[in-house]
């Protein structure tokens, strides 16, 4: 348990939210969705959904980049109620973000998406997006609404005008990656067919492993399901085949998904390892966050991870569209963070942002896996 609470903050680096709202012009002020209270999508803590918004200019005036916020999620009755009150499960403490990287407006930082239309989506419900329980939690009086949430916030683009976008784009990362994977095909039927709609998922592809790791990972996602009431509510195509608390594993959902999909990953991902991967006889401490801090018998173990992660992904089929970014770095979450985003060692003398654009865009497909067996060999770190 105390493990898994460990973990779910690890995914706060990527929200950076600001403390001081004064600061540089890229951060946003969340804006509170009120209208949506009335249809019940509203956080865990019954506060109204918010999201952060940039209006897009010029040649991007007509395109558009949704971004899911990610944070973990919560796996038990306690654990949401503990959640509810703080950042993740409420809209109370969350006063704006950061646009960054991928949705920076800055085109010097980031030369193709700059001028689109982007929004911010807060991640308050502790479901990636995908709880719907009519009823409020009697004693807890928790609200799980993810979904609606989710369809709210659409609603909304689509009265900004979002319906009639000439590119779009959802994406997100980590719990916001593997919300990109449940809704990627839904965002896309948002959409005429000559819109050209495309899926980004960071950091959210969770894998299933097998033997012990399998039982940890496979147990966490089935308490995930059980507490939100997932279980009718995830892909068909997965649960119509399989155990359905099977089916918040990107291994057994992205084969269906037909909408182009590109996996930003590492074959080194510090969050699966910290919260499935290391035994629990070993105190992680600051090599969770930092490779420098990460003794010879840590290095060991994050070397064991990247053969069972690549065996994972190399068993899903090879759809020409989906594209792939696999770096061998020790880190969490790629589109937001500077490192990454620009600085990431090239593939094919492509930087992530290239490799992302050139796919994107119909100028090439890109699917590369890093080969590089230690995650020592790559320069760039958690911050
Ligand atoms: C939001 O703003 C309030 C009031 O200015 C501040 O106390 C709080 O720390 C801020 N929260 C975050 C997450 O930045
Ligand atoms: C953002 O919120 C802060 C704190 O509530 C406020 O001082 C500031 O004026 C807001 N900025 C905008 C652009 O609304
Ligand atoms: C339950 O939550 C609502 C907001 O949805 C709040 O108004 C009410 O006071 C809460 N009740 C209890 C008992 O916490
Ligand atoms: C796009 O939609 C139109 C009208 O709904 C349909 O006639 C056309 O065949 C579709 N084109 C493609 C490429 O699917
Ligand atoms: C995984 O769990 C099953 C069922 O509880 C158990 O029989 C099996 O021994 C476990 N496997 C490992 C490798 O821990
Ligand atoms: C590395 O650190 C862990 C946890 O503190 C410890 O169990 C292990 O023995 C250390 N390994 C070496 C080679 O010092
Ligand atoms: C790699 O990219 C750089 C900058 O885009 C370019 O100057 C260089 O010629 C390229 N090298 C190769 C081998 O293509």
């Amino acid at each position: 348990m105390s493990r898994f609470a460990a973990a779910l903050i690890l995914p706060l680096w990527l929200s950076f939210v600001a403390t001081s709202a004064q600061v540089a012009d890229y951060f946003k002020n969340f804006t509170l969705l009120e209208s949506a209270v009335a249809t019940g999508a509203v956080c865990l803590d019954g506060s109204p959904p918010a999201y952060a918004y940039v209006e897009g200019y010029g040649t991007g005036s007509s395109n558009w980049m949704v971004y899911l916020e990610g944070g973990g999620w919560c796996f038990s009755l306690e654990n949401c109620k503990i959640r509810s009150k703080e950042y993740f499960g409420s809209s109370i403490y969350a006063n704006g973000t950061n646009f960054v990287e991928m949705l920076d407006s800055n085109s010097q930082l980031n030369h193709y998406f700059y001028n689109w239309n982007k929004v911010y989506i807060h991640y308050c419900d502790g479901s990636v997006f995908m709880s719907d329980i009519k009823q409020v939690h009697p004693r807890n009086n928790l609200t799980f609404r993810g979904a609606r949430i989710y369809n709210a916030m659409m609603e909304e683009m689509l009265h900004k005008g979002m319906g009639n976008a000439h590119n779009a784009i959802l994406s997100g990362s980590s719990a916001g990656g593997l919300s990109t994977i449940l809704h990627c095909d839904g965002f896309r039927a948002l959409f005429p067919n000559t819109t050209r709609v495309k899926c980004i998922s960071d950091s959210g592809f969770l894998i299933h492993g097998e033997g012990a790791l399998a039982n940890i990972t496979g147990l966490h996602f089935a308490h995930v399901i059980a507490t939100h009431e997932l279980g009718a509510l995830l892909p068909r195509s997965c649960t119509s085949t399989r155990d359905p608390n099977l089916c918040l594993f990107p291994e057994y959902l992205v084969e269906d998904v037909s909408t182009p999909l590109f996996l930003v990953e590492t074959t080194f991902d510090s969050f699966q390892i910290a919260y499935s991967f290391v035994p629990r006889s070993i105190q992680w401490g600051g090599c969770s966050v930092d490779l420098a801090q990460c003794n010879s018998t840590k290095i060991g173990i994050i070397e064991e991870f990247r053969p069972i992660f690549l065996k994972t992904l190399l068993k899903l089929d090879k759809s020409s569209s989906r594209g792939m970014f696999v770096d061998s770095c020790y880190l969490h979450t790629h589109i937001v963070r500077r490192s990454t985003w620009m600085c990431s060692p090239l593939f094919r003398n492509r930087t992530m942002e290239q490799a992302i654009a050139d796919w994107y865009f119909d100028r090439s497909p890109f699917q590369e896996i890093d080969n590089n067996a230690s995650p020592q060999s790559c320069p760039i770190s958690n911050p």
